[in-house]
């Protein structure tokens, strides 16, 4: 939640303009308001506004330091004066958050005590005014340092300093990365904002601090305020994979991808894979967890387990807490999450690590706080997702999952031709038809305003995730239920032409399915199958591929084109859905 971004060193200048163009590529942290500062010869220089980043300008003057910020908000409302950053009294310093200072009210009556005026509702201006507060007998980076060890919460803070001409921030909880350029430094959310730049990087621990200057980076350990090595490491990421490369939204750019990354995850994890089958087969308990997207993927994955005759937990992260007095020595706990920064995972993921837990990350983003945690890490390899809808990141999540279902029932390269085929399938069944047929539908259905869902078995997490998507995309009501639910209430909810869709697999289980679409038939419904079979009970057909137990990957890819089609349809931003963030990093 919220995107920090700052350049030290400007190549050309326009620290300000470059500043802005690295914020637009974090939009998808937050995107109620956003604001930049930049050293001038003078002062700090202050450029704030409500909305959108869009296509905005900046009329800021020239300059080779700018810090920058997109905004969602948590303290105070939505407007020009609670949009970051913000300044101290004597505007020499600026500070911008990411996170929620949790006890800024008792900070904030000792600082108007001493004199400070305050323009915003925001927890984050009291850091300023602490800092010119501290920094009137100390040097800057105590000031900040030791500001930050009295802010309480998950955090991350980035000041921008007049006197020094430096960008000191400093982290615990909320994502921070450095770029090393040539001659220019970097330090950001996510590694987007400076990709074009730079793929050296340095992602901050809970507890560091950086100070950019004119003549480069130095890391300290806030706590004993000494100064530490550090080690950057170069990511493999190519620029394109930050870039709509041709395609309108980054949603369907990352839809498109899962052609390759789905089966990309054939070829990566191997041995982790092996290891965590090795364990389960000894007697492992399994938990599986996430938020939102993962949590449906946890609970796809316990069908897969299931399959292989493995009982398996899954718990959305946020309900943990009851559960977790199961957990010991012999769990293993996979933490599902494409940032690994998403604050209700990381909670469970330290309680099942108090109780012995071993714990699996299974993420996209490098360098997050939860594969720090983690003793064992499957990176699910789908590059950036940059769309603040989960499309690519589930995709990897669950072929990577099933994949180790596979290995633990001796099955792994079997397991492996499955995915690779289902990459291949997926390729072919994506043409210009596939899409038009979808395109249709999407235009058939714009003006609905509820719409339900059904799924057994495989197929019921699959409704959840396709049902999610429609929320998300185009602020339809959809509601999913499992198939076998419908009788016991759900079924008042239909009316005639109420738009339904069954997603069924081509298994042992589709007449059970059928025959509940045939009870939502006879009241009226619209009948709208995502199956590999033709049926007299759909009245409208989006036929995927067979593909058996993996039938559940293009049933639910069907759920994140439609999502897409109708949200652009309705005028919405696919990209950047009304109220959502990309990484949920508070609780
Ligand atoms: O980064 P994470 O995977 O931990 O995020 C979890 C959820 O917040 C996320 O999946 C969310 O539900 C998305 N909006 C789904 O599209």
């Amino acid at each position: 939640m919220c995107g920090i971004f700052g350049i030290i060193n400007d190549n050309n200048n326009q620290a300000a303009t470059s500043v802005l163009e690295g914020l637009k590529k974090l939009e998808y942290r937050g995107y109620d308001s956003w604001g930049i500062s930049i050293i001038s010869e003078t002062e700090i220089k202050i450029d704030k506004h409500i909305g959108k980043i869009g296509e905005a300008k900046t009329n800021l003057p020239v300059g080779l330091i700018a810090l920058g910020h997109t905004r969602w908000a948590t303290h105070g409302g939505v407007t020009d004066n609670n949009a970051h950053p913000h300044l101290d009294c004597t505007k020499k310093i600026a500070v911008i958050h990411n996170g929620i200072v949790e006890n800024y009210q008792g900070i904030k009556e000792d600082l108007l005590k001493k004199g400070h005026q305050f323009i915003s509702e925001t927890d984050t201006e009291v850091i300023a005014h602490l800092i010119e507060e501290k920094s009137k007998l100390k040097k800057i980076n105590e000031a900040i340092f030791e500001t930050f060890k009295l802010l309480r919460g998950s955090n991350a803070i980035a000041v921008l300093d007049f006197k020094t001409q430096t960008i000191i921030a400093c982290r615990n909880g909320s994502p921070l990365v450095v770029g090393l350029g040539n001659n220019q430094y970097f330090l950001a959310s996510d590694v987007p904002a400076f990709l074009k730049e730079t793929n050296k990087v340095y992602f901050l621990n809970d507890g560091e601090a950086v100070v950019l200057s004119n003549s480069g980076v130095k890391l300290f350990d806030i706590e004993t305020e000494k100064e530490k090595k550090l080690i950057p490491q170069v990511l493999d990421w190519k620029l394109e994979d930050a870039e709509k490369g041709g395609y309108p939204h980054f949603l369907i750019k990352e839809i498109y991808e899962q052609i390759k990354t789905i089966s990309k995850t054939t070829s990566i994890n191997e041995k982790e894979i092996s290891e965590l089958a090795r364990k389960i087969n000894s007697g492992y308990k399994i938990v599986l967890t996430g938020c939102g997207t993962a949590s449906y993927c946890a609970l796809a994955a316990r069908y897969f387990f299931a399959q292989q005759g493995v009982d398996a937990q899954a718990i959305p992260s946020y309900e943990f807490m009851p559960f977790s007095k199961f957990i010991d020595k012999k769990t293993l706990v996979f933490a599902i999450s494409q940032s690994g920064e998403t604050a209700d995972t990381l909670i469970a993921v330290k309680e099942a690590k108090k109780r012995g837990a071993e714990i699996v990350a299974v993420i996209n983003a490098r360098g997050s706080t939860l594969e720090r945690l983690a003793d064992i890490v499957l990176s699910v390899g789908a590059g950036p997702e940059i769309a603040v809808v989960s499309t690519k990141a589930f995709t990897t999540q669950l072929s990577t999952l099933y994949l180790l279902t596979t290995a633990v029932a001796n099955k792994y390269e079997e397991g492996k031709n499955k995915i690779n085929r289902l990459g291949k399938v997926l390729t072919k069944w994506l043409d210009v038809q596939s899409i038009n047929r979808l395109i249709s539908l999407a235009k058939r259905l714009m003006d609905e305003e509820h719409m339900y869902l059904i799924g057994k078995h495989l197929n019921y997490p699959a409704t959840l995730e396709f049902a999610l998507k429609i929320k998300e995309t185009s602020y339809i009501h959809a509601e999913p239920f499992a198939a076998g639910e419908l009788k016991h209430g759900v079924i008042t909810l239909i009316q005639k032409g109420t738009p339904c869709f069954v997603l069924a697999s081509n298994d042992e289980i589709k007449e059970e399915v059928l025959s509940s679409a045939a009870e939502i038939k006879a009241r009226g419904g619209l009948i709208i199958g995502v199956a590999p079979f033709e049926s007299s009970d759909f009245d409208v057909l989006i036929k995927t591929p067979d593909l058996g137990d993996l039938t559940i990957f293009p049933n639910i890819i069907v759920g994140q084109l439609l999502g897409y089609y109708l949200g652009v349809g309705r005028g919405a931003d696919p990209d950047k859905p009304r109220n959502l963030a990309k990484s949920v990093t508070v609780k």
